[in-house]
């Protein structure tokens, strides 16, 4: 059985993650996507939070679960007995902070990283652009699904509340 991990932080899982996921999906038996933790960043959602969206998200791809790992992304590879992390590129700018990475953590653990690119229709979108937008009240709904979407409003009206 062939499976990889989808790696990120996923503050939020915008609809460009969505389309990556998918076609990982398609790619490999099983799709991991892995909510990593950086105990350093306090994100807009708690984890448990992102987690929940992308389940949601992604309840009608059979073949996709969601997880956590915090520490060393190829330490959870070992874990699972995975070989194979897969990344989204939007453009070149992602490329080249991607192939450290990847130079990196073959070099670890023996992992393979496959690039898959992202629709152009997404090649501008990113959490922390979208988070940034929707704070000063731009309309961010083309970028996420539906019910992250309002999910994120609801956390913004909150935060505006108090
Ligand atoms: O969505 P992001 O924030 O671009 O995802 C980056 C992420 C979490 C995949 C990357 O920072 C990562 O793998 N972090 C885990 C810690 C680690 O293994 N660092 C060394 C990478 S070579």
């Amino acid at each position: 059985m062939t499976t990889a991990v989808c790696p990120g932080s996923f503050d939020p899982f915008t609809l460009g993650h969505r389309y990556v996921v998918e076609r990982a999906a398609a790619c490999f038996d099983e799709l991991v996507i892995t909510v990593v933790v950086n105990p350093n960043k306090r994100g807009m959602f708690s984890v448990d939070e992102r987690i929940a969206l992308i389940r949601e998200d992604c309840a009608d791809l059979g073949n996709v679960r969601v997880d956590r790992w915090e520490g060393l992304l190829v330490d959870y590879l070992r874990q699972e007995s995975i070989h194979t992390i897969v990344k989204g590129l939007r453009s070149a700018v992602d490329f080249d902070y991607e192939v450290p990475m990847a130079q990196m953590n073959r070099e670890l653990a023996d992992v393979e990283t496959v690039f898959l690119l992202t629709d152009p229709r997404f090649a501008h979108v990113s959490s922390s652009l979208v988070k940034e937008v929707a704070k000063l009240g731009g309309d961010v709904s083309p970028f996420l699904s539906a019910h992250i979407h309002e999910h994120l409003a609801r956390q913004l009206s909150g935060e505006r509340s108090v």
